[in-house]
């Protein structure tokens, strides 16, 4: 990779310089909480991630601007995705509080960035507040971008969770500014590329989460480098009807099945699909739920976890691989009595005498949620996306944004 990096940007000197960084601290929210300004931060892991960048800029006297999407608002303000919340808990983890804007580019981002001292942090409300950042027209997005750039001097983007969008923050700020990548981005980048070109084998791939068609892009192109792709998650019951099965009320992509069919015959039996299932009468925690064959769903019933036998033979696949990638949960882990599969599967990827990496945002709260310890996995991507259209080999706008 030929770019820029923060080291090289630390080395240049940025005391009292501005310096915008593209974080992603798109978090996660507890669903029972209240939203907007008082929601409640369920998982920080993103935040955490970026810290280093955070604290080195600061602590060289850089005056620092922090930029991030949160959720998806429709390129107008919504109270529901300010992240105000962020900027509290952005203050608490660098341990000095971080002075946050209540727009983008608008008046009070422009004052606050021109009295930021040096040291100091400036958090910028939502990016997708505004229609440029998403905008497909490049002249939209450049003109949004070029309202970004005239905050700062340099640009670092250190969003690795975002560095698959062709956005105004991630692709078309460098444009304008000398730009660096952060530690994460290159931290992250450097361990996807090792599993893509050189994983050592045997290789397992988990993948999980609710639809085949996010991930047919990737099964296909990692089926060829695989020993074992094992399938849980909402995807499995289209694969599982592909296989003659019937699956119920469970998740169900019809016009996939066909594919699904495909992959299972070209995959020649290293597709792996559970072999029971924990359905239950509704989506819901209180719902009378049994363990089933995964060939004997009831018509009445939805399948929300993989059952303890599946558990088995996923740990058995996973426990001689040298290297493990898994993506998306292997049931609905936030209700407890759907967690036990991806819980299981987790700490079978957790004994591997190998490197295992953890790649997206769903799984990796899994992790931490269901409170599994986190250094006994090789790398957590703190970008789901991303990670996966780095394994499926596609160019990634935010990262060919910094070598140019
Ligand atoms: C993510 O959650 O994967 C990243 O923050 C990107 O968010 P997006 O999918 O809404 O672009
Ligand atoms: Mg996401």
């Amino acid at each position: 990779m030929i770019l820029k990096t923060l080291d090289d940007l630390l080395g240049e000197g940025v005391s009292g310089r501005r310096v915008l960084v593209r974080a992603d601290l798109n978090v996660p929210f507890d669903k029972n909480a209240p939203q907007g300004v008082n929601a409640v931060i369920s998982d920080d892991g993103r935040a955490r991630a970026v810290l280093p960048t955070l604290i080195a800029l600061r602590d060289a006297g850089a005056r620092v601007i922090v930029m991030s999407h949160l959720g998806r608002p429709k390129g107008a303000p919504d109270p529901k995705y300010t992240l105000a919340p962020v900027a509290t808990r952005l203050g608490e983890l660098l341990g000095s509080p971080v002075v946050f804007a209540a727009d983008t580019v608008g008046e009070d981002a422009r004052a606050k960035a021109g009295a930021l001292e040096d040291g100091q942090v400036l958090l910028l409300e939502n990016l997708r507040f505004n229609e440029g950042e998403t905008a497909k027209d490049d002249a939209t997005r450049a003109a949004f971008a070029g309202e970004l750039a005239a905050l700062a001097d340099f640009y670092v983007d250190d969003a690795f969770g975002a560095v698959h969008r062709k956005h105004a923050s991630v692709y078309d700020v460098p444009v304008v500014l000398p730009h660096y990548a952060g530690g994460l981005v290159l931290r992250e980048v450097d361990v996807l590329k090792k599993v893509t070109e050189n994983p050592e084998q045997p290789y397992v791939v988990v993948l999980g989460g609710s639809k085949v068609s996010d991930k047919l892009a990737v099964i296909k192109a990692l089926l060829p480098k695989v020993d074992k792709l094992l399938v849980g998650g909402g995807m499995c019951f289209t694969f599982l009807k592909a296989q003659g099965h019937e699956v119920g009320k469970s998740l169900l992509e019809d016009d996939m099945v066909g594919t699904c069919r495909d992959l299972l015959s070209e995959a020649q039996g290293r597709i792996v699909l559970p072999v029971d299932v924990v359905a239950a009468t509704e989506f819901s925690a209180d719902a009378d739920s049994v363990t089933v064959p995964a060939s004997e769903i009831p018509a009445d019933r939805l399948g929300l976890d993989i059952g303890p036998e599946s558990v088995a033979l996923f740990a058995e696949a996973i426990g001689p691989a040298k290297t493990v990638f898994w993506n998306g949960p292997m049931g609905v882990f936030e209700l407890a009595p759907f967690a036990a599969g991806t819980r299981g599967v987790a700490e079978a990827i957790t004994k591997i005498d190998g490197f295992s990496v953890v790649g997206g945002g769903d799984s990796a709260a899994a992790v931490r949620t269901l409170g599994l310890d986190e250094s006994a996995f090789g790398h957590i991507s703190t970008g789901g996306g991303a990670s996966l259209e780095y394994l499926e080999g596609k160019t990634l706008p935010g990262i060919e944004a910094l070598e140019k």
